[in-house]
């Protein structure tokens, strides 16, 4: 699966390597003024100066692309969503408006549990084709690789279905994004489990971590690691559960308060710890010096009028620092793409050349996939995102704009 395409007279704008950059690597682009790539079946074949290609159009078996003018970026990797749900929560937001803490809300029975019934209610057919409409949006942000988790049946038949969409997702032959399921059965304990918090960790271990492997349905297991919801033991050990099944493992950690989820991440080798907002120094070293991704979310940190994390302080630390949406029906539902540029800049003070390592890169290495994606370099997936400018600054500077001209998957080109 894949085009030929050959794109010249492109600025090229990446960050090289085929795993996570950390510290202050992640600020090392490397930019070609006058550049050329081309890719053969969906591969990159070739990535340096121009060649003398100068006529757009097919001929000799590749399309001809000439991006004068314009920034060529590697696609964008948004390594942690939450895309595959039904219905909304506007309600809940309008309270959250008037005072009312996301927290509060959840224990009063609203929040996740309110998206689980909805999302219980949906079949297949209903579920896949509202998530659909997620993925086009993302694809004209630029996003060529995006990660959603289950988490909104919370038991086992809605659980598969969940990550059934999304596996019919990525098997779309035309799919202008890749699409990395995660399972997320421990967001929330569900009503038939209230005040068994312990059991319904049994089940999750016993029942449904067998059977999301059984079916090859993910990759990763996450766990909602937050006071009230699961400790730091039952996310132990729902983790190392995991691990011993096969899976890569991801927490939501240290989001509302500072539990040690960063530490957590850390002692299990997980693939990447992700909010971090309250994070501890402890936990930013112990991230730094095991090599969990620190994926950052500053849409959610903003959507919840909370601190943001400590990105600039990550990075010093020596951490790989990635950066995605979080896009879900409560918490944050946005999957902005260049709102995620502008408040990571301004608020977490990551340069402009961080924050493109961050979404390119080191997402990818969010997903254990930096040996494919997220740099433009010979043996990676041909997916790319052409800016309006030559430019690469109005990434952030666009505030919750859209700069993206084309993205390009496998070689295809999709014009915006
Ligand atoms: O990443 N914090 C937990 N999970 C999501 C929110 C899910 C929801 O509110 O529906 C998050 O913020
Ligand atoms: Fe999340």
């Amino acid at each position: 699966m894949g085009e030929n395409l050959i794109i010249f007279n492109a600025k090229i704008v990446t960050p090289l390597g085929f795993s996570s950059r950390k510290g202050k690597e992640m600020a090392q682009l490397h930019i070609i003024e006058n550049g050329t790539v081309e890719v053969t079946d969906g591969v990159i074949t070739y990535v340096g100066e121009n060649r003398g290609e100068d006529c757009d159009g097919f001929h000799h078996h590749f399309w001809h692309y000439n991006a004068r003018g314009k920034c060529l970026l590697p696609g964008f990797v948004d390594s942690h969503t939450h895309f595959v749900f039904g219905g909304e929560r506007a309600e809940e937001f309008s309270w959250r408006l008037k005072g009312e803490s996301y927290m509060s809300i959840m224990e009063r029975g609203g929040g996740i549990a309110s998206t689980m019934n909805a999302t219980r209610e949906l079949n297949f057919i209903k579920m896949r084709s509202k998530a659909e409409g997620f993925l086009k949006k993302m694809s004209a942000m630029g996003v060529t690789t995006v990660e959603g988790k289950s988490g909104y049946g919370l038991d086992r038949d809605t659980e598969l279905l969940q990550l059934k969409v999304m596996r019919s997702l990525n098997n779309d032959e035309h799919k202008r994004v890749d699409v990395v399921s995660t399972f997320l059965g421990a967001h929330a304990i569900p009503p038939e489990y209230a005040g068994r918090g312990d059991e319904y960790v049994d089940f999750i271990i016993k029942e449904m971590l067998p059977a999301v492997r059984e079916n090859d349905l993910a990759e990763c297991c996450d766990v909602f690691c937050e006071q009230g919801v699961f400790s730091i033991e039952q996310s132990r050990r729902l983790l190392t559960a995991a691990k011993e099944q096969g899976f890569l493992l991801k927490l939501h950690a240290d989001e509302i308060v500072s539990l040690g989820g960063a530490e957590l991440s850390a002692e299990l080798k997980a693939l990447s710890a992700d909010h971090l907002l309250h994070a501890s120094d402890v936990g930013i070293r112990a991230m730094a010096d095991a090599g969990v991704v620190a994926t950052l979310l500053p849409l959610t940190a903003f959507a919840l009028k909370e601190p943001y994390a400590r990105g600039r302080e990550m990075i010093d630390a020596g951490c790989a620092v990635a950066l995605a949406t979080d896009l879900n029906p409560g918490s944050c539902f946005s999957g902005s793409i260049p709102l995620t540029f502008a408040l990571a800049c301004i608020y977490m003070k990551l340069s402009i050349e961080e924050a493109i390592t961050a979404l390119t890169l080191n997402g990818a290495a969010a997903l254990n996939r930096a040996d494919r994606i997220g740099s433009i370099e010979v043996g990676k997936q041909g997916d790319f995102v052409i800016l309006d400018s030559n430019d690469y600054n109005i990434l952030p500077y666009y505030i919750g704009m859209n700069c993206v001209n084309t993205t390009v998957k496998r070689g295809t080109l999709y014009p915006v």
